[in-house]
C-alpha cells in the first residue's frame, strides 16, 4: 500500500487490507464500525524515531533532548504506557489528559502541563500529584500557581510560554505563535521577558525554562530554525540582564505528516538535523552552554498510524454543474468522527478495505450520515464506480485529532479505538453505547423510559 497507509497495512491476495496482522474484514464483525483503527508498531515506530533521531543530532554537541508525546493528538492510558515504555515524556493539556496519562503509568516527573487557561484544580492537582513542568500561559497564572505551590508547602517547576513571533502551519486555527492569538506572552513586546522575571521572583515557582510552539502541520525546517534562534536570543538576553542561564528550551510541535499522496512529511532526522544545527549556531552567535532540549510531536507519532474503518451504505450519482458526476458515497459516520474536514478544510484519502475492484473509478466524496451538507469526510478521491452498501472503506492518517475531537452530534454514539500488532486487536476505548447516551440524560420527573 501507498505511503498514506500506516506500515503494516497489506492488501491479501483476496483484496482484503489487514494491520498488524489482523485482517479489517474481521475487525469491523468484532467491534463493529466506525472505528478507529491503530497500527501499534507504526506508533510506536515513530514514537522511537522521534527519540532516536533527536538523540542523535544533538549527542555531537553532549545535549540532552526529551520528546513529549503531545497527548492531545490522541490518548489512552495504553498509548501513555507505550510512551512510557519507549522512553517518552508526555505533555497533557487538561486535568482529563493528566489522569489518562497517569493511569497508563507515565510518572509525573515525566509529564508537563500545558494549557492558557488552566483551573485552580488543574494546577493544584499537578502540584499534588508531582509534574515535572508546568507550562505557564499569562501573568494571573504565575500568580495564581505561586499561590497555590506556597500553600502546599512544594515548589512549581514551570517554564513560559513564549510567542516568538514565528507563524508556521497550516490553517489559521493551527498557527500558534503569530501574535495576534490566545497563546503565550509575546517576545516583541517584552512580556516574555516580564513573565521569566515575575517566575524567577516567585518564592513558590522554579524556572526552569522557556516554551514555544509555533503552530501544526509545518514542513519547513525555516520556521524551527527561526524559532530556535528567537528562543536562545531571550535566554541569552535573560542571562544578561538576570543573571540566569535557563537550563530547559522545549520547541514544541507541529512536524507535518501526509494526509494524501500529494503530501510531503517532515522527517525526524532531517528536522532534528536542522534543530541541532540552528541551535548550535545561535548558541555560537548569542553565546550560552546548551540548554536541555525538548520537542512535542504530536500528529507525526499518532497521525499516520491511525485509519477510521466505515461500512459504506448509500451511494448516489449527483450530476454536475460542468456536466460531470460525482459519486456520494455515504458511510455510516461523518463529521461526528472526523472534525478536520470540516474545521480545518483537511484533504484526506479513501480505500476500499473488504475487496479489490478493478471496476473503473469514479470522482467520489465520502460524506457522512449527520444532518448538514458540510458532513464531509473526504472531499474528492477516486473511489472504484463499482462501490456499494456493504463495502468496508478506510480513511487513512486519522490517527490524531481524530476521536478526541469527536463528538456526538445527532446523538450518535462515538466509535470505539482498537490498536492491533500481531494479528491481535486490544481495545482503548470502548464504544459509546445506547445505555451511556441514556444515562447522560437526566430524564424528567414521571417520564418512564
Ligand atoms: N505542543 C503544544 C503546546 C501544542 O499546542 C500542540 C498542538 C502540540 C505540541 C502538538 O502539535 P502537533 O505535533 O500535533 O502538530 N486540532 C488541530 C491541531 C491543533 C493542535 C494544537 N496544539 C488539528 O486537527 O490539526
Amino acid at each position: 500500500m501507498d505511503a498514506v497507509w500506516s506500515r503494516t497495512a497489506r492488501r491479501g491476495d483476496d483484496g482484503g487490507v489487514s494491520i498488524g496482522g489482523a485482517d479489517l474484514r474481521e475487525i469491523a464483525g468484532e467491534f463493529g464500525t466506525p472505528l478507529y483503527v491503530i497500527d501499534e508498531a507504526d506508533m510506536r515506530g515513530r514514537a522511537t524515531s522521534f527519540r532516536d533521531a533527536f538523540a542523535a543530532a544533538f549527542a555531537p554537541y553532549g545535549a540532552q533532548v526529551d520528546v513529549y508525546y503531545a497527548s492531545k493528538a490522541f490518548l489512552s492510558s495504553r498509548v501513555s504506557a507505550w510512551m512510557c515504555e519507549d522512553g517518552l515524556s508526555i505533555d497533557v493539556a487538561s486535568g482529563g489528559e493528566l489522569e489518562l496519562a497517569l493511569r497508563g503509568g507515565m510518572p509525573p516527573a515525566r509529564i508537563g502541563l500545558h494549557g492558557n487557561n488552566k483551573s485552580d484544580a488543574e494546577l493544584r492537582r499537578a502540584l499534588e500529584v508531582g509534574v515535572g513542568r508546568i507550562v505557564v500561559d499569562s501573568f494571573t497564572e504565575i500568580e495564581v500557581l505561586d499561590a497555590i505551590a506556597t500553600e502546599l508547602g512544594v515548589v512549581a517547576p514551570v517554564m513560559v510560554r513564549i510567542t516568538t513571533g514565528v507563524h508556521a502551519g497550516g490553517h489559521e486555527y493551527i498557527a500558534t505563535s503569530h501574535e495576534d492569538q490566545k497563546f503565550g506572552l509575546s517576545l516583541a513586546t517584552g512580556a516574555a521577558f516580564e513573565a521569566l522575571t515575575a517566575c524567577h521572583d516567585a518564592p513558590g515557582l522554579e524556572l526552569l525554562g522557556i516554551h514555544t510552539h509555533i503552530g501544526s502541520q509545518i514542513l519547513s525546517h525555516d520556521a524551527f530554525r527561526e524559532s530556535a534562534e528567537r528562543m536562545l536570543g531571550l535566554r541569552a538576553a535573560f542571562l544578561a540582564v538576570a543573571g540566569v542561564e535557563l537550563a530547559e528550551v522545549d520547541l514544541g510541535g507541529g512536524y507535518a505528516i501526509r494526509y494524501t499522496d500529494a503530501d510531503a512529511e517532515l522527517s525526524p532526522r532531517e528536522a532534528a538535523e536542522a534543530i541541532a544545527g540552528a541551535v548550535a549556531s545561535a548558541l555560537a552567535k548569542v553565546g550560552g552552554t546548551w540548554p536541555r532540549l525538548s520537542i512535542e510531536p504530536g500528529r507525526a507519532i499518532a497521525g499516520p498510524a491511525g485509519l477510521t474503518l466505515y461500512r459504506v451504505g448509500v451511494v448516489k450519482h449527483v450530476s454536475l454543474e460542468d456536466g460531470g458526476q460525482r459519486q456520494y458515497v455515504a458511510v455510516d459516520g461523518g463529521m461526528s468522527d472526523n472534525m478536520r474536514t470540516i474545521t480545518y478544510g483537511a484533504q484526506y484519502t479513501a480505500a476500499i478495505v473488504s475487496r479489490e475492484s478493478d471496476a473503473p473509478v469514479a470522482l467520489s466524496r465520502v460524506v457522512g450520515k449527520h444532518c448538514e451538507s458540510g458532513d464531509i469526510v473526504v472531499r474528492d478521491v477516486d473511489l472504484p464506480a463499482d462501490i456499494a452498501r456493504g463495502d468496508l472503506l478506510a480513511v487513512p492518517a486519522t490517527g490524531a485529532y481524530g476521536r478526541v475531537m469527536a463528538s456526538n452530534y445527532n446523538s450518535v454514539l462515538r466509535p470505539a479505538v482498537v490498536s492491533v500488532a500481531d494479528g491481535e486487536a486490544t481495545v482503548h476505548i470502548r464504544r459509546d453505547t445506547l445505555e451511556d447516551l441514556l444515562d447522560w440524560d437526566v430524564a424528567p420527573p414521571r417520564t418512564s423510559r
